[in-house]
């Protein structure tokens, strides 16, 4: 029994541990600091060691209590750890839960880009507690919703009306954690919401599961340009959306409003919708090269003809997206 955790730890380790030793488990706490730049192929490695240094086998089960680094990394190494051992997710992001910790996809990054090496591999199960969101700052509260958001423009118009409502005093309240159970129905309508995508393409083969890439072809971009620091990923995916919305509003007719209502909305949930002036933007485009999204050298760019809707696209060229990217 293994468990990873970042600044997490001090907050929820005991209380896990403890209860795994009530049900006779025995675990061995593994930490990593917290942060994107943990997310390498070398603290794989080094927790895989750790492991093997704690005695542990082919019967152990790894659980990753954390944000989505943790879920990443941990789904990886319980991916490789003696060939593959049970993988459970225990999220503590919003971010995580709503989006991470389903669907099995783990990895890590490389000097190249975002999540170029990993693997499939599903949890055994999941588990939620909108109580651990208590202690999220502000700002990690925010990068889930890029997520949500992105959720709802790309499957779900209904849901996109309903943020705007959000937006605003409720929001204040779920940020003080007075109202955390009042978004419960958000938070499962978004798991359901990205579980039945991933039912249908497990395998990232047929498109389906490609659309969940809306707003991360410049989203990953913008994350390697700056090597992972400073901005993070739910706020390189709300500049990346907007992006999208710029070609989507070439390739795909996109209308203006929808692209305006789509700003307003990332505005609303505190979400950066302008890159830094001084932003390395060439940056971006040497990152593109090794995005997973390009297959034989075209792009399979997501786009949104409406909200509520997206679709792959294969006419999207370099310039269309160097373009959007000038205009962020
Ligand atoms: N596998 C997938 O399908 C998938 C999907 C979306 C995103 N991701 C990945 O998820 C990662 C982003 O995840 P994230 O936004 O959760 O970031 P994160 O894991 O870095 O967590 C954000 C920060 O919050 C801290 N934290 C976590 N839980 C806390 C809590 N309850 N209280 C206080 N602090 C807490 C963490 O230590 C960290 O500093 C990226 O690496 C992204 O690529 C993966
Ligand atoms: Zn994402």
């Amino acid at each position: 029994m293994d468990i990873l955790i970042a600044n997490v730890a001090p907050l929820f380790a005991g209380r896990i541990q403890k209860s795994l030793a009530a049900s006779g488990f025995e675990s061995a706490l593994i930490t990593v600091s917290a942060g994107e730049q943990s997310k390498t192929l070398e603290q794989a490695g080094a927790v895989c060691e750790k492991m093997l240094g704690a005695g542990l086998d082919r019967q152990s089960f790894v659980i990753g209590l954390g944000g989505g680094v943790i879920g990443d990394l941990s789904g990886f190494v319980a991916a490789i750890f003696q060939r593959g051992v049970s993988h459970v997710q225990i999220p503590t992001t919003l971010l995580a839960m709503v989006d991470s910790s389903i669907g099995g996809k783990t990895g890590v990054n490389t000097n190249a880009g975002k999540n170029l090496i990993g693997a499939v591999h599903q949890p055994v199960f999941v588990i939620d507690d909108v109580e651990v969101l208590k202690t999220l700052p502000p700002r990690e509260l925010s990068q889930g919703f890029a997520e949500i958001i992105k959720h709802a423009i790309i499957a779900d118009a209904e849901m996109f009306n309903e943020l705007t409502q959000v937006a605003g005093p409720k929001l204040d309240c779920f940020k003080q954690s007075s109202s955390l159970e009042e978004f419960v129905p958000l938070i499962k309508r978004n798991i359901e919401m990205k579980a039945g995508i991933v039912a249908k393409d497990e395998l990232d083969r047929t498109g389906d599961r490609a659309l969940l890439n809306f707003g991360h072809t410049v989203g990953h971009g913008i994350e390697r340009a700056i090597n992972y620091q400073g901005i993070s990923h739910g706020e390189a995916v709300s500049l990346g959306m907007i992006a999208a919305c710029d070609v989507s509003m070439k390739k795909a007719g996109l209308l203006e409003k929808q692209r305006d209502a789509i700003v307003d909305l990332l505005q609303k949930f505190e979400l950066p919708t302008k890159l830094p002036g001084n932003f390395p933007r060439q940056k971006i485009f040497d990152a593109l090269k090794f995005d997973k999204k390009f297959e034989h050298g075209e792009i399979r760019f997501v786009v949104t003809p409406k909200i509520g809707s997206a679709k792959l696209s294969r006419d999207v060229t370099m310039d269309d997206i160097r373009a959007a990217v000038e205009k962020l």
